[in-house]
């Protein structure tokens, strides 16, 4: 195996670079125009034919390989959050309101540094590389708008990789695992209409500000009595909005939270009991009770044999790791987990904190900063991974 680590490491300046410019100009979904140019453009001067445009402000770029072989993708996300930067870093966000703070500026900037480091060694490759950098991966629709616009056609890839860099574990860590990695998200959405009234006077009144207090209390039962102790169930009340006056009963109250699971089997009962929940403690307690469940994404379920290759790439490239076989790594969702309904592969996760440099804050927090160190280390995994892929489906 070619020293994708030695030639990751060379490199280094240049992702560290695309890396900084990214995060001191983050865009959110749909709107990484700026981004997806300089995406764009780099591929370009590799001498890739770029299609842009792809799902509004995705790029897709294919690497041919020196010998036949199937296609391959690789998928990078680019998006930021609606966050106000916190770190004081050099390079933090030239943007008010708006950050880096999941990591995908890293995403980005590892991508580009995969495509050098395959186009550098298209000798490697059976077949072709389809790289694909994603939009608005936080929960706007980017995977899907994606696949609506033909990423997974033309051919249709044997398999799909992607990456996170990972804020829970230290430099070296690796999460790589078969089956769920990630759990599906839902949101769900109550309304609970009584019959206002005066404070004082409640038994003239519908409070369905008490009928709340129950739903949410019974509907803690949904995953320490319903669910299988060894499976994971997660409901969440996040918001919850009635009422003005000290001394009035409000008419409505309105709820929403999410639910999260790793299988659908789970999900399926976690959706079901939570409608049972809700509409028969809120009728009981005299309500009207609409409740909306929206399945925003699916679990990341991995294949165990594109798990294995990536395993099998790690302890060949990189120094200093160890791998977390485990899997269930967050309860945190991820869309792409909508590739993978459609074809194998496998999302992997790559440590980044490091707690001497005071890196490690969490994603989505407004101090979210990691060690770019793990830069090298993801590039040279994604690509080895792609290589050891091709290479194990034509047999060589
Ligand atoms: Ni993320």
């Amino acid at each position: 195996m070619t020293d994708f680590y030695a030639q990751a490491l060379e490199l280094f300046p240049y992702s560290q670079a695309m890396r900084r410019d990214f995060h001191m100009h983050p865009e959110l979904g749909f709107e990484e125009v700026r981004t997806s140019g300089i995406i764009a453009e780099e591929l370009r001067q590799l001498g890739l034919e770029v299609s842009a445009g792809i799902a509004k402000t995705g790029v897709i770029a294919h690497i041919e390989g020196e010998q036949p072989g199937p296609l391959l993708m690789l998928r990078f996300d680019i998006d930021a959050l609606p966050i106000q930067e916190q770190t004081g870093a050099e390079y933090a966000s030239t943007i008010p309101g708006k950050m880096h703070a999941c990591g995908h500026d890293g995403h980005a900037a590892i991508g580009l540094t995969v495509a050098r480091l395959l186009h550098a060694n298209r000798h490697l490759l059976h077949g072709t590389v389809r790289l694909a950098f994603q939009p608005a991966e936080e929960g706007a629709g980017g995977a899907e708008t994606m696949i609506k616009d033909g990423v997974l056609q033309n051919p249709a890839p044997l398999a799909s990789l992607g990456l996170h860099i990972w804020n829970e574990a230290p430099l070296g860590w690796l999460g790589i695992a078969g089956g769920p990695v990630m759990a599906s998200a839902a949101g769900f959405f109550i309304r609970l209409t009584g019959k206002g009234g005066h404070g004082a006077i409640p038994h003239q009144a519908v409070d369905p500000v008490v009928a709340a207090a129950q739903i949410i209390s019974a509907a803690q039962t949904i995953a320490s009595r319903n669910t299988d102790p060894q499976e994971a169930c997660v409901i969440s009340f996040c918001a919850i909005h009635g009422g003005e006056a000290f001394n009035v009963i409000p008419h409505t109250v309105e709820m929403k939270g999410t639910i999260r699971t790793f299988s659908p089997q789970v999900e399926e009962m976690a959706y079901r009991r939570l409608r049972e929940v809700t509409e028969g403690v809120g009728r009981a307690m005299g309500c009207e009770v609409e409740i909306v469940i929206d399945n925003i994404t699916p679990a990341v379920i991995n294949d165990e044999d594109t798990a294995n290759t990536v395993k099998a790439a790690a302890r060949l490239t990189l120094p200093d790791h160890h791998i977390e076989e485990k899997g269930h790594f967050t309860m945190g969702a991820e869309d792409f987990a909508f590739y993978l309904q459609q074809t194998p592969g496998a999302f992997f996760f790559v440590g980044s904190t490091n707690e001497e440099k005071g890196l490690i804050y969490g994603h989505h927090h407004p101090r979210f900063d990691f060690d770019e160190g793990v830069l090298p280390r993801a590039s040279a995994l994604m690509a080895a991974s792609a290589v050891e892929m091709l290479r194990k489906a034509v047999g060589a």
